[in-house]
């Protein structure tokens, strides 16, 4: 049954992603509140906050006593929280678990069919013996911390039993992945609503350096077959898992045109925040649909759209012109009000229009 308008939703997190939730739950009639402990939390704009801990008693028992349904933009919420919910929870505890320990992720992926690259679960009570045999299966790879990794934060490239073993000291348990030669990397995203309506979006590619989100480009340039399998991927995951919400697959392209699957988040992406100017619905109202059983249709761009991630800049001095970037056709520019701090994520431009290629070129420039 579909959340009554005037009801008040509940977020986990309260960053950009919550900020632009909000929005999209307040054009649909609905409030929202979110539990988020950062003082200067960009939701806060639209949204109301209560600010403290997430695993703080009393402010989930505030956050329940507003909300009739509770959703999330962050992963890392501990899964006390998340299980000792009295409100429905979209996605449900069991999938954010999931998402939040890379060794569970890999394992519920493969359980459900979808391909990932080899990988090796290891602990730095292992000894020499089963890292090396680990290393000598997979070949150099990149090591990644199972727990609390973002933005290529938490990982490394090992290619002996040294770095190995240094890094596994570092990052805690972990997981070893076969490094890839994907010939691009892609976004795709799948909503279903608690009766069980799914809804698929349209395919993105991404570009990264040094593990963060630079770029994003719809249409891909993957062929019309590989996003037919991408997308048909998402799919089987969120009826295998009985999905209550949105949830993004993170994938990589291989030169023969198969596909892995790198990660999931059980929430809106950052890769899909060209879903807010390339015409069609966004990302967020999807997620509000779902998360609020409301009917679903498939969502893609109706027209060409980049967007280009808003990192901060090395120093204070390197600020870049921001006004000059405001005086392009087809720029959409979105910023979080966040302090700057380097390669943090500050904002993002969208550019659409006939140019929108060599404006996304200009935009990419003036932003370095
Ligand atoms: N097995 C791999 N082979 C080749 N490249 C990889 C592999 N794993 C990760 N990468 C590169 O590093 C990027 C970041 O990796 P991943 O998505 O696992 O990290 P993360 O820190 O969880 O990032 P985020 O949560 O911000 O997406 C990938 O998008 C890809 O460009
Ligand atoms: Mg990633």
């Amino acid at each position: 049954m579909s959340l009554a308008v005037g009801s008040t939703i509940g977020i986990l997190g309260g960053g950009q992603l919550g900020q632009m939730l909000a929005v999209a739950a307040g054009r649909l009639g609905y409030r929202t509140a979110f539990l988020e402990p950062d003082p200067l939390a960009p939701a806060a704009s639209f949204s109301r906050q209560i600010q403290a801990a997430f695993d703080d008693e009393d402010a989930i028992f505030q956050l329940e006593s507003l909300a009739q349904v509770i959703t999330l933009e962050f992963e890392n919420v501990p899964a006390p929280t998340l299980e000792g919910l009295e409100r429905p929870l979209r996605p449900a505890a069991a999938i954010c678990r999931l998402a939040s320990d890379r060794r569970l992720e890999k394992k519920a992926l493969e359980q459900a069919g979808l391909p990932v690259a080899p990988y090796r679960v290891l602990d730095p009570q292992d000894d020499d013996l089963v890292l090396q045999r680990a290393l000598s299966e997979l070949g150099s790879g990149l090591l990644k911390t199972a727990t609390l990794g973002y933005d290529g934060h938490g990982q490394a490239r090992v290619s002996d039993l040294a770095e190995l073993r240094e890094a596994l000291g570092r990052q805690g348990p972990s997981v070893l992945e076969q490094e890839v030669p994907f010939t691009r990397e892609l976004s795709v995203q799948v909503a279903r609503n608690p009766s069980g309506q799914v809804a698929l979006s349209g395919v993105i590619e991404n570009l990264h350096e040094g593990g963060i989100l630079r770029r994003s480009h719809y249409p891909p340039q993957a062929s019309p077959q590989v996003q037919e399998r991408a997308r048909e991927l998402a799919r089987r995951l969120a009826n295998a898992w009985s999905l209550e919400g949105l949830l993004t697959l993170e994938l990589f392209e291989l030169p023969d045109g198969s596909l892995l699957v790198n990660e999931l988040a059980p929430r809106v992406h950052n890769s899909g925040h060209l879903s807010l100017d390339g015409g069609g619905f966004s990302q967020f109202e999807i997620q509000i649909r779902a998360v609020c059983d409301l009917p679903l249709l498939d969502f893609a761009p109706e027209r060409e759209v980049f967007m280009i991630n808003l990192l901060g800049w090395p120093s204070p001095e390197q600020e870049p012109d921001l006004a000059a970037l405001l005086r392009l056709p087809g720029t959409h520019l979105h910023l979080y009000g966040k302090r700057w701090r380097p390669l943090r994520k500050l904002g993002h431009v969208n550019v659409t229009g006939p140019q929108a290629a060599e404006i996304a070129a200009e935009v990419s420039a003036l932003l370095r």
